[in-house]
C-alpha cells in the first residue's frame, strides 16, 4: 500500500500479522465492534481485507477520551505500534488474531448513525430493509465476499477467453427488440415521437453480425434486460457471458465452454472441473426426469408404466394409456412412512402443475396399501412393483395425463421429494449436464402457432430442413443448454447462416414477409453478404456466481438487485416522471397507479 507519511504506512486491516510486530503503522477503516475492558478500549477495526484489534490505553488521555466517543461504523484513522497479544488473548479464527495495534494517534474521519441492522453480528434481516440500505448490507463481510468472488470469477473468464483469441466487443443498449421470449423494456425516443428503443434481451443479433463482420471469436460480459415474472434465479436486468464463434460445430462451442468453466473454477476454488460434462438428449431428460433442466444430484427417476396399466381395471390409468397419454411414476425410496396428510399435500403440490390426482402405493413386507390396488390383479400388481424396483418401505406415486402434464407434475414432484427428504446437502457434489437435440419449435396454445424453443436464429439439423414446413414438431435444433444442479446455466446453438433457411424458419413461425422485412431485414441482408457458419452460447453470470458461491438467491450476488416486483428499494425506481419529461417524449399517462 501507499506510504502516507514517512515512517508510517497504511496497512490493510486484514494484513496486520506477526511479521509486523514492532512496526509503526497506519490503519483506516470502520469501527466493527467496541469492547471496554478494565479501563482499556478494544476496537475491531474493519476494512475490505478483514479485521484487526486496536487498543486504546488510558495512559494517553487525549486519545483515550476520543476513543470513548467511538461508536459502531465510525470511520477512523489510527496510527500505532503492532504488538503481540498477551498469551491467552490470541484469536485463532482471525488471520490477525496473534497481534493488536496499540494506538498513539486517532482521527475520526466520519461519524455514523446507528445502522438499521448490525454489520458486525451477521443475522437474518428482512430483505426489504437490506435492499433499502444496500450499501450497509454490502458492508457485511458475508455479502462483500460474494461480490469480490464474482469479480474474481469474471476476471478468470476474461483471461481465459482472451487467451483463446476472443475479442470483447460492446454492443448497443438502445436497440430494436430481439425475440428471446420475454417482454421488452422500452425506451421512448424524444427525437422520434411515438418510436421506442428496446433494451436488449441479449446481444444475439449483434454477435451474429460480428461474425458476418469477420471477428471470428467474440465475447462480452453484458447486461441483458427482460421484463418477465421474477423468481429466485431471475432478475429483470442480469448479466450474460455472451460468446459467439465462426466455423464451429456444437461440440466446439461446448468444448470451449467447458474449458472456460473449468479454468474459472480452478482460479476461484483451486480445482478444475471434471470435463467433459455428461450429455443427455432433450427427449431422454424429459423421459427420465420430466424436465429439460434435470437436477442430477439425486435419483428418483420417472418410470413409465403406461403399457403395464393399459389393460388394468383402474379406469383413470387405462383410459389415459389408451388415448395417447402417459402413466408414469416415481419410487420414493423409503418413504412408506409418509402419513396420509403428507401424501395429500403432495397431491395438492402436483395439482399446481395440472395433475388431476396422485395415485399411490405403499409397499409393505408382505402386502401393499393403496386406494388403487384393488383395481389390479395380483400379477399386474407384481409386474408394476417389479418395474418400479419396489422394496418394502417404498412409496410409489403415479400421475396419469397428457405427456406434458405428467412431465411437469412428476418432474417437480421429484424435486419436492428431494427437498422434503433432505436428499441434497451442501456437501452434495455439483452435477453438470449438457442437454442436446432440443426440438426446434413448440406449439403455443396461447398464440395458436409454433414458436421457437431457443430463438428463431437457431439452426435446425440439416437432415430436418425438409420437415420445417410440413412437420415442424419433428424438427430438431442444433441447440444445447448447460444445466447445473437443476438450474439452466447457459444456452446456445449453431445459427442459421444462409438467408433462404432463415426465411423458411420465419415463415414456419408465422411471420409475414412484411413483418420479416420490417423487423429482420438487416439480418437477412447481412446473411446474404457471405455470412460464415457460426454458433455460440450465453451463460447467466449471476446464476453461475449464485450456484458456485452457494447463495440462495440471485440477489445475493448482485450489488444492487431488484426485488421480486422489479423495484429498487434504495433509489425507489421505477418512479413517475415530471409532466415536462413526458411532454418531451410525446407521452401521456392514461392509468393512475
Ligand atoms: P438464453 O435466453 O437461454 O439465451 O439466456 C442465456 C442464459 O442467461 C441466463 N438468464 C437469466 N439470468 C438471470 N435472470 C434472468 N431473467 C435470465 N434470463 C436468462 C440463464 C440462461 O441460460 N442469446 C441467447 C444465447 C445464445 O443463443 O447464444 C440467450 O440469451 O442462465
Ligand atoms: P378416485 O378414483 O378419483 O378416488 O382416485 C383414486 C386415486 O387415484 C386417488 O389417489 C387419486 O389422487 C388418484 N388419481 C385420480 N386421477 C389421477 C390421475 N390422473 N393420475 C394419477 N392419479 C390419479
Amino acid at each position: 500500500m501507499k506510504v502516507s507519511r514517512p515512517g508510517t504506512e497504511r496497512i490493510a486491516c486484514g494484513k496486520v500479522t506477526k511479521e509486523l510486530v514492532g512496526s509503526q503503522i497506519v490503519l483506516k477503516g470502520w469501527v466493527h465492534r467496541r469492547r471496554d475492558h478494565g479501563g482499556v478500549i478494544f476496537i475491531d477495526l474493519r476494512d475490505r481485507s478483514g479485521l484487526v484489534q486496536v487498543v486504546f490505553n488510558p495512559d494517553n488521555p487525549t486519545v483515550f477520551a476520543e476513543a470513548e466517543r467511538l461508536r459502531s461504523e465510525y470511520v477512523i484513522s489510527v496510527s500505532g505500534t503492532v504488538e503481540l497479544r498477551p498469551e491467552g488473548a490470541v484469536n485463532p479464527n482471525l488471520t490477525t488474531g496473534e497481534v493488536e495495534v496499540h494506538v498513539a494517534d486517532l482521527q475520526v474521519l466520519n461519524t455514523a448513525q446507528t445502522p438499521p441492522f448490525a454489520i458486525a453480528d451477521y443475522r437474518e434481516v428482512d430483505e426489504a430493509v437490506r435492499l433499502k440500505y444496500r450499501y450497509l448490507d454490502l458492508r457485511r463481510p458475508e455479502l462483500q465476499s460474494k461480490i469480490i468472488f464474482r469479480h474474481r470469477l469474471v476476471k478468470a473468464v476474461r483471461d481465459y477467453l482472451d487467451g483463446q483469441g476472443f475479442v470483447e466487443i460492446e454492443t448497443p443498449f438502445l436497440t430494436r427488440s430481439t425475440p428471446e421470449g420475454a417482454r421488452d423494456y422500452l425506451v421512448p425516443s424524444r427525437v422520434h415521437p411515438g418510436s421506442f428503443y428496446a433494451l436488449p434481451q441479449s446481444p444475439q443479433l449483434f454477435k451474429q453480425l460480428l461474425m458476418v463482420a469477420g471477428f471470428e471469436r467474440y465475447f462480452q460480459i453484458v447486461k441483458c434486460f427482460r421484463d418477465e415474472d421474477l423468481r429466485a434465479d431471475r432478475q429483470p436486468e442480469f448479466t450474460q457471458i455472451d460468446i459467439e464463434m465462426s466455423f464451429v460445430e456444437p461440440q466446439d462451442v461446448q468444448d470451449l465452454a467447458e474449458g472456460m468453466l473449468s479454468y474459472a473454477h480452478e482460479c476461484v476454488f483451486g480445482t478444475p472441473l471434471d470435463i467433459p460434462f455428461p450429455r443427455l438428449t432433450y427427449a431422454e431428460a424429459m423421459e427420465r426426469f420430466g424436465s429439460d433442466r434435470p437436477d442430477l444430484r439425486f435419483g428418483l427417476e420417472l418410470i413409465d408404466f403406461t403399457e403395464l396399466v393399459a389393460d388394468s381395471g383402474f379406469k383413470v390409468f387405462s383410459s389415459v394409456a389408451q388415448s395417447g397419454g402417459k402413466v408414469k411414476g416415481i419410487n420414493a425410496k423409503g418413504c412408506a412412512s409418509f402419513s396420509r396428510r403428507e401424501i395429500d399435500s403432495l397431491t395438492e403440490y402436483v395439482a399446481q402443475f395440472g395433475a388431476k390426482g396422485l395415485a399411490w402405493i405403499v409397499v409393505g413386507e408382505n402386502e401393499v396399501k393403496s386406494p388403487i390396488a384393488k383395481f389390479f390383479s395380483e400379477e399386474q400388481l407384481n409386474r408394476l412393483l417389479k418395474a418400479a424396483e419396489a422394496a418394502p418401505g417404498d412409496l410409489l406415486l403415479f400421475v396419469a395425463d397428457e405427456p406434458a402434464t405428467v412431465a411437469a407434475a412428476l418432474g417437480n414432484l421429484r424435486l419436492e421429494l428431494a427437498r422434503r427428504t433432505g436428499l441434497i446437502t451442501d456437501e452434495t457434489p455439483d452435477k453438470y449436464v449438457w442437454i442436446t437435440d432440443f426440438p426446434m419449435f413448440e406449439y403455443s396454445e396461447e398464440e395458436q402457432k409454433y414458436v421457437a424453443i431457443h430463438h428463431p436464429f437457431t439452426s435446425p439439423r440439416d437432415e430436418d430442413l425438409p420437415k420445417v414446413s410440413e412437420n415442424p414438431a419433428d424438427v430438431k435444433a442444433k441447440a444445447y443448454d448447460l444445466v447445473l444442479n437443476g438450474t439452466e446455466l447457459g444456452g446456445g446453438s449453431i445459427r442459421i447462416h444462409r438467408r433462404p433457411v432463415q426465411e423458411q424458419i420465419f415463415a414456419a413461425l408465422g411471420l409475414s414477409q412484411d413483418e420479416v422485412a420490417d423487423k429482420f431485414g438487416f439480418l437477412l441482408e447481412a446473411l446474404s453478404f457471405g455470412a460464415p457458419p457460426h454458433g455460440g452460447i450465453a451463460f447467466g453470470l449471476d446464476r453461475l456466481v449464485m450456484l458456485w458461491s452457494k447463495s440462495e438467491s440471485i440477489r445475493d450476488v448482485i450489488a444492487f438487485p431488484k426485488t421480486q416486483s422489479a423495484m429498487d428499494l434504495m433509489s425507489k425506481a421505477p418512479a413517475p416522471v415530471t409532466p415536462q419529461q413526458l411532454k418531451e417524449l410525446s407521452l401521456e399517462i392514461t392509468v393512475d397507479d
